[in-house]
């Protein structure tokens, strides 16, 4: 199982892709001539489905991965839809033309992976036309997801293979979130007005263990400090994980709660 490569990632996100397409259905209401930023598009496959939206004029996908705009480029384009590799967190590497260019942004299971959230709350920002919108879906603190990813980090039967693995996941604070107002401090600091910002809850069925794993393997990036021989028994530890906490139930139905958040540039 080698997670890091895009194949892997376009080939097991079947999870990512239904519920971020239920988000997306929930909150966007495309206009005529809608330009669209998808930042952290991974392999395009969102990029594809919006740029066949009524009204929707063109998108642009920027991720910091390489291997995954290269994919993304083979797979995913079209004339009205163009990747570029940018880090969001790195105004440098943002081209000049996305300025200012973009009626919505879109950013979907992206933002835990982001430390400098605030960089890149201002650099989304910085993209939108004055009035433009941007849909955010991403995973708190309070998530079994993340919860499942620090847990596999710091196992001590794991320990002796992951010395040198750095966990790059910084789950949005929930201290943040102001439940009663349905509003984010963050989003607010950088220049949002946020018009919904609620937890929701995902379910979604995989067909067999395979499936699952996979799906949870793409996002494991542990695995690639795990001998390859115990693959298994490090997913098998992960399954108990995933269970324990009543993330997966008996048949492979996963439940997990993310943010979502709708807000407008001011
Ligand atoms: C879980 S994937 C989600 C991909 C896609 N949005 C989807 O729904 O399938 C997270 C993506 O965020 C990208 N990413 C992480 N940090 C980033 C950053 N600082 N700038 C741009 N992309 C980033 C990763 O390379 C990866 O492709």
């Amino acid at each position: 199982m080698d997670t890091t490569k895009p194949e892997f990632y376009s080939k097991n996100r079947s999870f990512q892709h239904d519920l971020g397409v239920e988000v997306l259905q929930y909150h966007m209401r495309w206009e005529e001539g809608d330009t669209v930023l998808d930042a952290g598009c991974g392999t395009g496959e969102i990029c594809k489905y919006i740029s066949q939206q009524p009204g929707v004029a063109s998108v642009v996908g920027v991720d910091v991965s390489p291997d995954f705009v290269r994919y993304a480029s083979q797979h995913n384009s079209s004339p009205d839809v163009l990747y570029q590799v940018s880090d969001i967190t790195d105004a440098s590497t943002i081209k000049p033309e996305l300025r200012g260019a973009f009626s919505k942004v879109v950013s979907l299971q992206v933002l835990h992976w982001v430390q400098d959230k605030v960089t890149a709350l201002k650099v989304l920002h910085s993209c939108l036309k004055p009035g433009g919108e941007m849909l955010l879906w991403f995973n708190t603190n309070a998530s079994k997801f993340c919860r499942i990813l620090l847990g596999m980090a710091s196992h001590p039967k794991w320990q002796i293979y992951l010395t040198d693995f750095e966990l790059n996941v910084f789950p949005w604070p929930s201290s943040d979130i102001v439940k009663d107002r349905h509003s984010s401090l963050l989003l607010e600091e950088c220049g949002f007005e946020v018009l919904s910002c609620d937890l929701k809850e995902h379910l979604h069925p995989f067909n067999s263990k395979k499936q699952f794993r996979n799906a949870v393997g793409a996002c494991l990036g542990h695995l690639c400090y795990i001998p390859q021989d115990k693959h298994e028994e490090f997913l098998n530890d992960v399954e108990k994980m995933t269970r324990d906490i009543n993330f997966v139930s008996d048949n492979y139905k996963v439940t997990n709660e993310c943010q979502v958040v709708y807000a407008r540039k001011l």
